[in-house]
């Protein structure tokens, strides 16, 4: 809801307000972010902030309004020149070289129905609501508009922001940034996490205590990258899962981010994300205007949990969208850990045939399939299948793997190009490199530029002709490498500092005309794994492939990582073999999938070369995961930590709290284990369910070992699932076994079961 009272501005969700004022100045002053708050035309004295003289050594904002300084004031947007000497949200150079800005209010809209989007992709809604609150301000000495837009959505306490900059001056001017979100804290006393990492061990979660000073989390390998993603929290020193309370924020944008906590000399904390600054600058001439990418904002009190099922919710409402947003996502084979390059017809329809046998659904035919592709040093741009490894084309093997029963998908990375390849003798000025310099390597590839139309338009068309050759019912879209030698031809020199903007413009231009021409094809985001994994990208494309590692255990982690800020309706999971080929670890079959079950499970392995036993779990997996992928593909997920060290424990509980399922992972097993319980989370307290495990056959590697799960299997309600949790039977402890044991070797793992009876 929206609420405006003279100058106060009131945005209202569920249980959460978003607060500021229009101040004498002509200012926007932030009052509040954070549990709801009643107001009326009282509340303004209460909540401003007091001024009568002006701290020492501080500029007054000008001589009439001697006791206010912007350097010690919350604001919802501030620049540089007037004060205020902390991160700024704008930065303009005006075409007489200065670069003070002073944006004053000029007036607001609120609209009930959305409006659409210029270049960018952004949040929407399918029901009733879409209110958006527009505040227009104008440069004081300039005529540039700036809009500052919030969008509300009130069932997951999610407010939404983007700006807009319009030039309806004579003069061009000079954008250095233009962030899309700016919230003042008035106290320092957070921690900020933020997720880094790198290929293959994506998501770490790393909190940082905020002192004095500047901390950044930024992207600068042209994607949203792995090293960094652009969700971020921030939260109070007691915050833990389920209490205290938690700020989160995501950008809706798929290239270099930006978010930075400042703590400036009175101890207020500023946040503000957006376009990277770096390398970035946009010029915006007469009549025109620029966006900046929607920033997603939430509020929670309930933990680290609270503020992720608000997350999980937006994504899944106001992000994903298309055919697959509420559809079932099917259990897939891809063919890359099975075979990586090596691939010819007969050994795909080989593996096809055993993943048909063993329940898949969906067979992927990863890269290695076009062209001379026999290793990564050639042959992107050339969208033609082998036809050694494929004599009948795409369509050939496409229509005998849909004999067996299977629909078929396939690998593409329509981003990049080999100098080794036909496209790029074609056309070596469609590649991003610097004329008369030599140009950085990665992965044997280059970057084609997408900010070329010419680009854009085979883009377009190649993907076209390949996705409309054969009966293709998946794309698996890759992005394998990071951007150097930022250059585009096609923009002049002062120019340049807008191509990696543009680039992502281009891109969302292709994937919005290719989703758009194929609406049902399932895509599936890529780049090295997570090097591309944001709100951007789910926009068009429903999943994406979270990480090129595979091993359970790094995944539990990874995925955890993710399911801060993402659904698990967001990621792809695959089970692989053993030892696994990032981490050489071996662990069960079981826990490959018990982890793998809580997000889009699909398996990537040579189902050819497993024993019968194998297959028989694999059978059973696949079944168990068919029968619960509603409730795991679009359930609400919790994270319990409090389950000891080195302990993984999750619940995913369906829509409807009918059905939910938990998972108890174990890193290296530890004699003489302490007892252990699981917690459930999201229940109804006042239902009673059948709690139950999965039971399988626990092999240990030489195969001398065999024993049955432990059976688990109680009636209690909701309450005492989450408040006291089940005792489960006693883990094996060295001194006696027998079929009650809970055999619980190095990386063991449970699925719990549970439904309402
Ligand atoms: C990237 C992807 C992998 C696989 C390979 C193929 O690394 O993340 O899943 O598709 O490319 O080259």
């Amino acid at each position: 809801m929206i609420y405006v009272k003279d100058n106060l501005f009131a945005l209202h969700t569920e249980n959460v307000s978003y607060v500021f004022r229009v101040t004498d100045t002509l200012h926007l002053e932030h009052l509040h972010f954070g549990g709801k708050i009643t107001l009326d035309g009282d509340s303004i004295p209460a909540l401003m902030e007091k001024r009568e003289f002006l701290n020492g050594n501080l500029n007054a904002y000008d001589r009439e309004h001697g006791t206010l300084s912007l350097e010690n004031y919350l604001l919802e947007m501030s620049a540089y020149g007037k004060g205020d000497i902390r991160e700024p949200f704008v930065d303009i150079i005006y075409a007489d070289g200065s670069s003070t800005s002073d944006f004053l209010y000029d007036g607001y809209k609120v609209l009930h129905e959305k409006s659409e989007y210029d270049t960018l992709p952004g949040s929407y809604s399918d029901y009733g609501r879409s209110e958006q609150l527009i505040l227009y301000l104008k440069e004081r000495y300039s005529d540039i508009v700036m809009e500052l837009h919030y969008y509300v959505y009130e069932r997951c306490d999610v407010i939404c922001r983007s700006t807009k900059l319009r030039n309806e001056s004579m003069q061009a001017v000079t954008l250095k940034r233009l962030m899309s979100a700016q919230v003042d804290f008035d106290d320092s006393d957070y921690i900020f996490t933020h997720f880094n990492g790198a290929w293959i061990r994506e998501m770490n979660r790393v909190d940082n205590t905020v002192t004095a000073g500047r901390f950044v989390n930024a992207s600068y390998t042209g994607t949203s990258s792995s090293r960094a993603n652009p969700f971020v929290m921030l939260s109070r020193r007691e915050t833990s899962q389920n209490f205290g309370e938690c700020y989160g924020f995501n950008l809706i944008y798929s290239g270099n981010h930006y978010e930075a906590v400042d703590v400036g000399s009175f101890s207020k904390l500023r946040f503000v994300n957006g376009i990277n600054p770096q390398g970035f600058s946009y010029t915006v001439g007469p009549g025109e205007r620029f966006e900046a990418p929607e920033s997603v904002m939430s509020y929670s009190d309930k933990g680290f949990n609270g503020l992720s099922g608000n997350m999980h919710e937006f994504v899944r409402e106001h992000i994903v969208r298309g055919t697959w947003k509420y559809k079932e996502r099917p259990v897939l084979l891809n063919s890359w850990e099975a075979a990586y390059f090596d691939i010819n017809e007969e050994k795909l329809l080989r593996l096809a045939k055993a993943g048909a046998e063993v329940g898949v659904e969906l067979f992927v035919v990863d890269d290695g399939w076009f062209g001379e592709r026999n290793d990564d040093t050639s042959s992107l741009g050339d969208w033609k299948a082998s036809e050694k490894k494929l004599p009948g084309g795409i369509r050939g093997i496409a229509d005998k793997v849909k004999a067996l029963g299977l629909k078929f998908g396939i690998w593409v990375e329509p981003e990049m190009v080999n100098v080794n390849s036909r496209l790029y003798e074609m056309h070596p000025e469609w590649v991003v490199d610097i004329p008369g310099r030599t140009h950085s390597e990665g992965r044997n590839q280059r970057i084609l530029d997408m900010v070329n139309k010419d680009v854009q338009n085979y883009v377009i068309e190649t993907m076209s002709r390949l996705i409309s050759s054969a009966d293709i019912s998946y794309v698996k879209w890759d992005m394998n490498r990071t951007f150097t030698d930022y250059y585009s031809k096609c923009l002049p020199p002062e120019r340049q500092g807008e191509m990696a903007h543009r680039y992502v413009v281009g891109l969302y231009h292709c994937m919005k005309t290719l989703t758009g021409r194929f609406p049902d094809i399932l895509f599936e985001g890529c780049a090295s794994g997570g090097n591309r994994f944001d709100l951007g990208i789910l926009c068009y494309f429903p999943q994406i492939w979270a990480s090129d590692n595979t091993d359970a255990m790094c995944r539990a982690r990874i995925q955890e990582g993710y399911s801060y800020g993402y659904p698990m309706l967001a990621l792809g999971a695959h089970v692989s073999a053993c030892p696994n080929r990032q981490t050489l670890r071996n662990t069960p079959l079981w826990t490959r999938f018990n982890v793998a079950a809580f997000a889009l499970c699909g398996y990537e392995c040579n189902l050819c070369e497993m024993s019968e036993e194998e297959l028989e779990e694999v059978k059973e997996q696949i079944d168990i995961y068919k029968e619960w992928r509603s409730v795991l593909q679009f359930g609400d997920f919790y994270r319990y930590d409090e389950n000891g060290a080195g302990y993984v424990s999750w619940t995913c509980v369906g829509r409807d709290k009918r059905y939910a399922a938990g998972l108890l992972l174990q890193g290296l097993a530890q004699p003489n284990m302490p007892d252990k319980r699981f917690v459930a989370r999201g229940l109804r307290p006042d239902a009673k369910y059948h709690f139950y495990n999965i039971k399988f056959k626990i092999r240990s590697d030489s195969g001398n070992m065999q024993a049955d799960t432990e059976t688990e299997d109680y009636h209690v309600y909701g309450d005492v699932l989450m408040n006291s949790g089940v005792r489960l039977s006693q883990g094996f402890a060295a001194t006696g076994y027998n079929e009650r044991v809970r055999v619980f070797p190095d990386f063991a793992s449970r699925i719990y079961f549970m439904e309402e009876e």
